[in-house]
Parts: structure tokens; C-alpha cells; sequence
């Protein structure tokens, strides 16, 4: 019943990103003092997972070169006697087993799921959308194990949203079983506010039956013209469980420029190391 892989699906075009994402990956870009891709791997590997699948795209071989063996920055690092920072560089390699797929084109987060499905087919596996960084004692996929562990099924992650921004994300509708968890029954991705069942949202973390896949193949294109994983995971809760989860932790959304910049700067005020920075920076001195 566990979960030891997981997929990190970073083959979008990030065009909420743009012009940064015109050539860096957003992935890449740093959350305080290292990518933001690091936080979501280090909460699969905190959660149990041993392999790493990654769903990339043409423009996200950083994110390749950076979980790589980087001999000559090693060798420059020990010459040049800074061992503490020679050892970050090898750990960073070391962290875990990390695969690569390729989605030739970009046709949605449900077409880039079906990516991974040479490498998960036959057990469940995780998701993690590397955007939302959730920052908890006990991650968050973690968390979503622990209860397919318990109910089995799949196991998405919910927030409860602003209802004027029900339109920019999966919304769920379901019963609550116990508190915190509900049998979801029927989900929509981005409704109008007049559709949207509840203003229980789907966040970027998720366990799943590979039983999804079967679906995804014969899915066509959902809203926004991409094959959507929300539509699929509709059509699996008719014939198996899909449980979600109202996750414990804070959540920091670095898909977009302005949470990107309000987490830096949150996630800065809590390090010792750099508080006194933002406050001197903010205070003009
Ligand atoms: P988003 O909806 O955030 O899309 O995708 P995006 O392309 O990353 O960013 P915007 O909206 O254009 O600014 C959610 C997740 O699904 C992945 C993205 O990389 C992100 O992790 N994704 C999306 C794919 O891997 N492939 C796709 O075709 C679409």
C-alpha cells in the first residue's frame, strides 16, 4: 500500500512566468537559498518516496543539470579548499534517484501525468506540483499517504479558497466522512463561480491509482484546450475512491511572480540569518 514514487510534472511553458520563463526554468528560480524544484524533492524523499520521476520539457534542462554530478565545479571547490561548499554541491546529487521523461509538447497537466505511465503503471504513486511549496513539520504528501494507507483509493490535496477565486483552480464537490477528509463525487476544473460546487480546491499534491492512466488515453481536451488531470480523476472517483484532504501546513504559491517575491520574502523574515536584510531593505537603510 505505499507509495515509493512520485512524479514531478515541470514540462509547462510557465507563461504566468513570462519573460523570465522565456529561457530559466521557473523550477529553478530560488526560494530563499536554493529552487524552488528542491523543496518539492525533499518533501517526496521526507514522505517515503525513493524514486523521482520528472516530466520535463525542452526548455527544463536545468532542473537536469542541476540534481547531476558537477565534476569540475567538485574539483574547482576542493583545489580551492572550500570543503563545506563542495560537500552541498555532491549532497545535492546524492539526494535521490532521479528519472527523466520527455512530454514532446506541452498539452496539459493530465497528458503530462500519462507521461509517467511506462515508469508507475501497476501501483500508486504520487504527484507533486513543484509551484505550490508547502511548508510543514509533516509534509504534505506525507499526509495523503497516510490516508491512502488507511482508506485506500486516491488522495488529492484541498484548501479552502476565496469563492471569487474558485474559477483559478480544480474545485471538489463530496461528502465529509470525518473531519478534514472528504469522498469527493464530482470535481470541475476552473468553473465559473456560478458552476463551482464548494470553494474546495485542489493544491498541487496528490496520490494516485494507476488506474488514472487507462482514463487519460482516452480523454480528450477539458478546459483551456489541455487534457486536464481534474476531468480524469472525475471519471475515477465514479468507479473507485477519491478521497481529499484538507492539508495541515502553509502553503506558498511560486507559479507567479507576486507569490513568488511575497514567499522570498516571507520564508527570508523567519530565516535568523537574513531577517535583519528584509527589514533594512524595506525601512530604506
Ligand atoms: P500550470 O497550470 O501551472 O501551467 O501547470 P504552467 O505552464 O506551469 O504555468 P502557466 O500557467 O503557463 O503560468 C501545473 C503543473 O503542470 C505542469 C507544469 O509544469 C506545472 O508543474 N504541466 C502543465 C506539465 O508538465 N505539462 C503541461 O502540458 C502542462
Amino acid at each position: 500500500m505505499s507509495v515509493k514514487k512520485c512524479l514531478f510534472p515541470v514540462a509547462g511553458l510557465g507563461t504566468r512566468f513570462l519573460p523570465v520563463t522565456k529561457e530559466i526554468a521557473k523550477e529553478m528560480l530560488p526560494l530563499v537559498n536554493r529552487p524552488i524544484i528542491s523543496y518539492g524533492v525533499e518533501e517526496a524523499i521526507a514522505s517515503g518516496c525513493e524514486e523521482i520521476i520528472m516530466i520535463t520539457g525542452r526548455a527544463k534542462r536545468s532542473i537536469e543539470n542541476y540534481f547531476d554530478r558537477s565534476f569540475e565545479l567538485e574539483d574547482l571547490l576542493e583545489k580551492r579548499g572550500k570543503k563545506e561548499l563542495h560537500d552541498m554541491i555532491i549532497a545535492i546529487s546524492n539526494l535521490a534517484e532521479i528519472l527523466y521523461i520527455r512530454q514532446r509538447e506541452p498539452l496539459g497537466l493530465g497528458h503530462a501525468v500519462l507521461c509517467g505511465e511506462p515508469v508507475c503503471k501497476g501501483e500508486y504513486f504520487g504527484v507533486i506540483l513543484p509551484d505550490d511549496v508547502f511548508i510543514h513539520h509533516e509534509p504534505v504528501l506525507s499526509q495523503l499517504i497516510k490516508v491512502h494507507e488507511r482508506l485506500g483509493g486516491s488522495v488529492v490535496a484541498l484548501e479552502q479558497v476565496e469563492v471569487e477565486n474558485v474559477s483559478r483552480y480544480g474545485i471538489v464537490a463530496g461528502k465529509e466522512t470525518e473531519p478534514g477528509i472528504f469522498r469527493i463525487d464530482d470535481m470541475i476544473e476552473k468553473p465559473a463561480l456560478s458552476d463551482a460546487p464548494s470553494n474546495y480546491a485542489i493544491m498541487g499534491r496528490y496520490v494516485l491509482s494507476p488506474n488514472v492512466f487507462e482514463i487519460l488515453h482516452k480523454q480528450g481536451t477539458g478546459a483551456g484546450g489541455e487534457i486536464q488531470l481534474t476531468d480524469a480523476l472525475r471519471t475515477l472517483a465514479k468507479s473507485e475512491p477519491v478521497w481529499g484532504v484538507v492539508y495541515k501546513g502553509r502553503r506558498f504559491d511560486c507559479g507567479t511572480q507576486k507569490g513568488w517575491l511575497s514567499a522570498n520574502v516571507q520564508l527570508a523574515l523567519e530565516n535568523p540569518e537574513l531577517r535583519n536584510v528584509v527589514l533594512e531593505a524595506v525601512n530604506g537603510r
